[in-house]
């Protein structure tokens, strides 16, 4: 019964779409992967009022997603709400990254969603919070190319193995493998 709320809310929400949400190519793509991954914990960073985080709730057993905006967070704690495995976080992004580093969290994916220019910062305080056999994923790297800072170069220096796909506003999904841990000396 639950998810039937979840549901009837996420078609609302889509009937009202606006450009501030994650494009629906990207968001099924990121939900398959969640589901063959089996990626049980999520992390997103910007909620804005909870589209993308319904929709993850669906499929990944608990989402926790950051939001630092006051007028947006009225009306995402309402949708989030909805679902018993949201735990929405009311703070800026950079707080509680920088929180969860030290509380060694771990995410199986992490979805970078927020103010373009910081996704540079966002990635390098996501890569230790990422599980081994975890993905992140960053949106609007096709739409929004010329202003997400220092991104491309942090990506580029981090020795994650990634692909930018040519979906919604241009999606990057990055993984952790053989390259990463030989570049950081783990293991
Ligand atoms: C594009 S919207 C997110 C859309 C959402 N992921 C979806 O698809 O439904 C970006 C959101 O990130 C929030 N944001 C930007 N910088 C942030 C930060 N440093 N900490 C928390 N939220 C941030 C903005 O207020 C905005 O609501």
């Amino acid at each position: 019964m639950p998810q039937q709320t979840v549901l009837a809310k996420i078609k609302e929400l889509e009937s009202e779409r606006t450009d501030w949400f994650v494009k629906q190519d990207s968001l099924h793509l990121i939900m398959q992967y969640i589901r063959q991954g089996d990626f049980h914990r999520v992390l997103e960073i910007g909620t804005h009022i909870g589209y993308s985080a319904l929709n993850f709730s669906l499929v990944a057993d608990h989402v926790t997603t950051i939001e630092k905006d006051r007028i947006f967070i009225v009306e995402a704690v309402q949708n989030c709400l909805l679902s018993d495995n949201i735990e929405l976080i009311q703070a800026n992004a950079f707080d509680v990254l920088k929180r969860f580093n030290k509380e060694k969290r771990k995410f199986h994916c992490i979805f970078i969603d927020a103010h373009k220019p910081d996704y540079g910062e966002f990635l390098l305080l996501s890569i230790p919070l990422l599980e081994d056999n975890g993905a992140i994923f960053i949106d609007n790297t096709i739409s929004h190319k010329t202003k997400l800072g220092t991104f491309f170069k942090d990506l580029e220096n981090s020795g994650l193995s990634y692909k930018e796909l040519n979906v919604g506003d241009g999606l990057i999904i990055a993984f952790k493998t053989r390259k990463f841990f030989q570049q950081n000396k783990i293991n």
